[in-house]
């Protein structure tokens, strides 16, 4: 079933993107709804949604939209779990909802013609993430970046917003300058 809170929250999320062409317009217009659906987790994460993997970070569906316009998971970080470097084809809003999400970004300084390989990275800055903290991305160019959680510190889990199904993204293997698409697994709800 389906929480008040979730329910507003998707069907505003669904008015203000489709108001919004632009990504960047877009982001800020769902982060303060990000923020306020936070503080309501507890009224519809379910214990489906806190499904964690010892292999991998694991992604639970918590919402997708009909016309695949929307998707909302909850991500689940057990310690030392991390993506790989990645880029995502989307709009992204994400919050925290336990623990520390880290995110260490990259700087692409190759122009992006399309192609997948001749791709220079520069590491950036990392941000960590605390319960109650929102962060959002927009694509072209796309946010690269990294995100997990170190051995030293506890589970995290983050709610992620997508203009899309977040069925598949670009990982990247900075050394070889190269990216290749791959499809990313989730468990439904
Ligand atoms: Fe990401």
């Amino acid at each position: 079933m389906i929480s008040p809170a979730l329910e507003r929250f998707i069907s505003q999320a669904a008015v203000r993107s489709r108001e919004q062409a632009e990504p960047a317009d877009c982001v800020l217009a769902l982060a303060p709804l990000m923020l306020d659906l936070i503080e309501q987790a507890g009224t519809f994460l379910e214990p489906q949604h806190y499904r964690s993997d010892p292999q991998s970070y694991a992604r639970n569906l918590v919402y997708d939209a009909a016309d695949e316009s929307l998707s909302l998971y909850s991500i689940v970080w057990l310690p030392g779990q991390w993506t790989p470097v990645h880029d995502h084809g989307s709009w992204g809003v994400v919050g925290v909802i336990e623990g520390v999400l880290e995110e260490r970004s990259y700087v692409r300084l190759s122009p992006d013609r399309g192609a997948d390989t001749d791709i220079d990275l520069a590491r950036g800055g990392t941000v960590l993430l605390r319960h109650g903290a929102v962060t959002s991305f927009v694509p072209n160019p796309d946010h690269i970046h990294v995100t997990g959680v170190p051995l030293e510190r506890p589970r995290a889990v983050s709610l992620h917003l997508y203009g899309r199904m977040m069925s598949d993204f670009n990982i990247y293997d900075v050394g070889a300058r190269t990216r290749r698409r791959i499809n990313v697994a989730h468990n439904e709800s």
